[in-house]
This record gives C-alpha cells, structure tokens and sequence, in this order.
C-alpha cells in the first residue's frame, strides 16, 4: 500500500507554471533517519519541489505522504526552512520560539527543547536580540530553530549553507546530523555538493524537473568517481 510506510513517500509529483513543467513525475522516499540531499542545476525544480511538500504550492499531479497520510493532512509534522531567511525584525531569538510554540500549541516542555536547540546552533548567546539585528547566517540559524521546535517528523531544508560561514555550516551539519538521529526524515536541498556528500545518506538528482538518478554515492557514483563528477556528467547538456 502506497501510503503505508514510514518517513516520507512522493509518487508521480508534478507541477507546471503554464507551459514550464517545474517538476514532472518525480517519485522517491525519504526513511525515519534518512537525510536526502535534492540536487540538481538552477531551475531543475528543487524548490519547487520543497514548496509542494510544505503544501506551498499545489501539485498538478501525484501524491506525498507522511507517515502513512497524505502530507496535505500532516501539516504539524513537517518542518520547512525556505531559502530566504525572513525573520520578525522586531521580535528577539526568543521571541520567535515562543511564537512558534504557541502556533504549534506546544506543552510546557518547549523552553527547555528551546534552549537546547539554541545552544546547540550557538544562539544561545543572542536569545535576547531582535531579528532585524541579526546577520543573515544567525537569520538562516533561526528559522532553523524554528523549524525544529515542534519537532517535525519531515525536516524540509532548501539551501541551507548559503550564507552561513564554516562554523556555521558545521553547526547546521551537526544539528541535521542530531535530527536524523532523533528519527526526522530530512530533505535538502544544495549547491554545495561537499556538504551533501559529507552529511547525506542518499541522493536525489534533478535535471529540468526530471528525476535524473537516485541512490547512495556509490550508487550514483563510478568507481573513484565524486560526487561533483558524478553531476556534471549526468547533467550536462
Ligand atoms: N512561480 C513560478 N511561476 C512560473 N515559473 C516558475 C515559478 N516558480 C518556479 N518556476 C520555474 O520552475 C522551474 C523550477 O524552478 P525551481 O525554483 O524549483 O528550481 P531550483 O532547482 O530550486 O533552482 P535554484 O537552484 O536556482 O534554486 C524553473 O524553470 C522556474 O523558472
Ligand atoms: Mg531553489
């Protein structure tokens, strides 16, 4: 049964602005666990994509399911970080957690959830400055603090390193690596293929909206080829 499983199931998932085809027929899964890099060139449909899952755009085709349901119905169980990080300029670190648990009507633990997701993305130290104060990495650190507060079972991230210095990636690598061990699904979206290739456990390849490959690295790889090689040459024109 299609909606039965675990962790996240896309089937035959398209959308076409008029004539463009976004993404067209794209199928595959994202496990409890499982962090899944979506790759692919500009315009290959990857936000696209994101934005279908988070139910920001409607689908012309095909279905998702979280955990065994629709996606459209499990709202509450996905996390998204869009690309531009847009935060509450008059609203402190903290403010926006508690704003956020408050949305998710979350119990009485949240604050201590809150605090650790803080310290673990170094923002510990900025908790009581207002968003318009922040640098764009800190921004980007946010929302992704944000994202995980209600504990999502399906972590959407698109581009997630753009911006953030190399502490900082290593901060948002280990806090993806802390939320595939807590059992989160995770789907991101990047650019930079050596942070795909160092924190993903498998691959999903786009080229103009079309599933180009899927797998491990080794899977999607030659031997003694890299992930960088192994893209080029499946989306050469
Ligand atoms: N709102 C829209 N209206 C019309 N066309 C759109 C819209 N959003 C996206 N597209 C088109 O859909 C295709 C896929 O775009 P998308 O933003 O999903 O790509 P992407 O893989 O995220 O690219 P990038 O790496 O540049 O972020 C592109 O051809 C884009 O022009
Ligand atoms: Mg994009």
């Amino acid at each position: 049964m299609k909606g039965s499983m675990d962790g996240l199931k896309v089937a035959g998932l398209g959308k076409r602005y008029g004539d463009v085809a976004a993404v067209a027929d794209l199928s595959f899964e994202v496990r409890p666990g499982e962090i899944v890099g979506l790759l692919g060139p500009n315009g290959a449909g990857k936000t696209t994509t994101l934005h279908a899952l988070a139910g920001l755009v409607h689908p012309t085709s095909g279905h998702a399911w979280l955990a065994g349901q629709p996606i459209e119905q499990q709202k509450a169980l996905v996390g998204f970080v869009p690309e531009q990080p847009e935060v509450f300029p008059l609203l402190t670190v903290e403010e926006h957690l508690g704003f956020i648990a408050r949305a998710y009507r979350l119990d009485s633990g949240w604050p201590e959830q809150a605090r650790d997701i803080l310290r673990r993305l170094h923002l510990d130290e900025v908790g009581d400055r207002v968003g318009g104060a922040l640098s764009k990495g800190m921004k980007q650190k946010l929302l992704i603090a944000c994202a995980l507060l209600h504990r999502p079972l399906l972590l959407l991230v698109d581009e997630p390193m753009v911006g953030l210095d190399p502490a900082g990636q290593r901060e948002l690598v280990d806090t993806l690596r802390a939320v595939r061990a807590g059992g989160a699904a995770v789907l991101l979206s990047t650019h930079i293929l050596s942070s795909a290739e160092e924190i993903c456990d498998r691959f999903v390849i786009l080229h103009r909206g079309r599933l180009l490959a899927q797998g491990t690295l080794e899977e999607i790889t030659a031997p003694a080829q890299s992930l960088n090689e192994a893209f080029l040459g499946l989306t050469e024109e």
